[in-house]
């Protein structure tokens, strides 16, 4: 049995920060930016906007476009990496917005992949029969764990979040065909926040230091960014009997025009074919891949009998891809 995606939303927080904003800030131009990212803006959630938040307005999105009532839901998972708080969870803020009252919820954590891992997760709940309606979430405010100091990261990212409503596929055909997951642990530290776990609270030292944002090894991970990249789409192809030519649409994280480029060039796919926000959007971490699919869905780009591939890459380091047949 495939997951049927019944439904697509997706939230953008109104304030814009564009390239132009951050010249004043950092020492950085326009022109560094868009030849080495292509990001023109990002979006930067109000004070009083949380990640529970923005995800609860991508979730009410899904739902309508999916035509199922918040509470008939079994599952709601959110992956995040700009969690509300250490606990409770996003997902069981997000459940009590939305009164899903029946609903199970937890938070999912695999970085920019994570929207990826969420979506195998629901999959597999959706294929032991175990649950019928999840909805798979993405959010992230990821402007509260940045160094608007460190011109290394503070260009990259943005905040927004997207989700999926997963249901029981009534044609055999259509949904999720394969999903693919990968961590390597042993580059954590390229990527990462060190501060506010139990490894190293947050204390003045990692204030002073500002240990508690995001630190990132940028040109390493860009590397192995490109070449495992290349390797899953190889898999993806080769598990599922497929050629370049069988992907009508690439959808992927939105971390690097550079980066989305060289996998197009993978899959032999034109421009036109792959879904680009990161000029838009920035990096938003586990957000962008269903930010991303929500736009194409909207826009009327994706459509019914489309083969999609989905791919994310980032801290952990992790990397996954997910085939879907729309
Ligand atoms: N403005 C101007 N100059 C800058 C800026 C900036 N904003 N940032 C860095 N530079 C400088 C560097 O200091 C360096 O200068 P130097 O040569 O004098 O030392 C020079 O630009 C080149 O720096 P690189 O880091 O080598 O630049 P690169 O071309 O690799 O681009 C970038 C950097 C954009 C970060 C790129 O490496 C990248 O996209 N990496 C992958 C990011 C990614 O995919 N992350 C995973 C997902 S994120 C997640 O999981 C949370």
């Amino acid at each position: 049995m495939r997951s049927f995606i019944a439904g697509t939303g997706s939230y953008l927080p109104e304030r814009i920060l564009t390239n132009a904003d951050l010249v004043g800030m950092v020492d950085t131009s326009d022109e560094w930016i868009t030849s080495r990212t292509g990001i023109r803006e990002r979006r930067i959630a109000a004070p009083d906007q949380a990640s529970s938040d923005l995800a609860t307005e991508a979730a009410k999105s899904a739902l309508k476009a999916a035509g199922i009532e918040a509470g008939d839901l079994d599952l709601i998972i959110v992956a995040t990496l700009t969690p509300d708080y250490m606990f409770p969870s996003t997902a069981g803020l997000v459940q009590r917005n939305l009164k899903a009252t029946k609903a199970a919820a937890f938070d999912l954590e695999a970085a920019c992949t994570g929207f990826i891992y969420a979506l195998t997760v629901g999959d597999q709940f959706i294929k032991t029969g175990k649950y019928g309606k999840i909805l798979v979430i993405a959010s992230e405010v990821l402007s509260r764990f940045i160094d608007y100091e460190d011109r290394n990261t503070c260009v990259l990212f943005g905040d927004g979040a997207g989700a999926v409503v997963l249901v029981p596929s009534e044609d055999g055909d259509r949904g999720i065909v394969s999903t693919h997951l990968y961590n390597d642990g042993s580059m954590s530290d390229l990527l990462i926040a060190p501060a506010g776990g139990s490894r190293m609270p947050v204390d003045e030292e990692a204030i002073a230091k500002r240990l508690n944002t995001v630190k990132m090894r940028g040109n390493v991970v860009f590397r192995i960014a490109v070449e495992k990249l290349s390797e899953l789409v190889d898999e993806v192809l080769e598990v599922n009997g497929l050629k370049e030519e069988d992907i009508n649409f690439l959808v992927p994280h939105q971390a690097n025009l550079r980066i989305i480029k060289a996998t197009a060039r993978k899959l032999k796919l034109p421009m036109e074919r792959v879904i680009v926000t990161v000029d838009r959007h920035g990096n938003t971490s586990a957000a962008s891949v269903p930010l991303a699919l929500d736009e194409a869905v909207r826009s009327g780009r994706i459509n019914p009998g489309d083969m999609v591939l989905l791919e994310a890459f980032g801290g952990g380091l992790t990397w996954g891809a997910a085939l879907v047949n729309w």
